[in-house]
């Protein structure tokens, strides 16, 4: 039997994440191919309803990742995907969909060593 290998779609920070994840690439660190990273400007555009579309489409875990609290770009973008979030886990567990599948995440904009980390980590 195969290894299981869990398709992980990363919807990142422009600012934050994405920097960390390019940084990651740029000091030749890797991190695994079945991340699918989708770089939005702020967590807080993000349509928690694509979460659902990519559970449906196969994904096996979900990563948001933003800016750390008051380091938002567009300054409360983070908060607002924070509330959306606590109300999307509910939806989810309505749904039968484990919240362990979604990680929830926030980097401070000076913390790109520790998203290159933790995007090295998803290797
Ligand atoms: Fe990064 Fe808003 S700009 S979360």
């Amino acid at each position: 039997m195969p290894d299981f290998e869990p398709k992980i779609v990363a919807f990142v920070c422009n600012w934050c994440t994405y920097a960390g994840a390019d940084l990651t690439g740029t000091s030749r660190m890797k991190y695994s191919p079945q991340v699918s990273i989708i770089r939005f400007p702020c967590t807080g555009r993000i349509d928690f309803m694509l979460l659902l579309k990519a559970f449906a489409s196969g994904a096996d875990g979900i990563i948001v990742s933003g800016c750390h609290p008051n380091d938002c770009h567009y300054s409360s973008g983070n908060f607002h995907a924070r509330r959306r979030w606590i109300i999307f886990r509910g939806l989810l567990d309505f749904l039968g969909i484990d919240v362990r599948r979604v990680q929830f995440s926030w980097y401070g904009r000076w913390g790109r060593s520790r998203a290159t980390s933790a995007c090295a980590a998803w290797a």
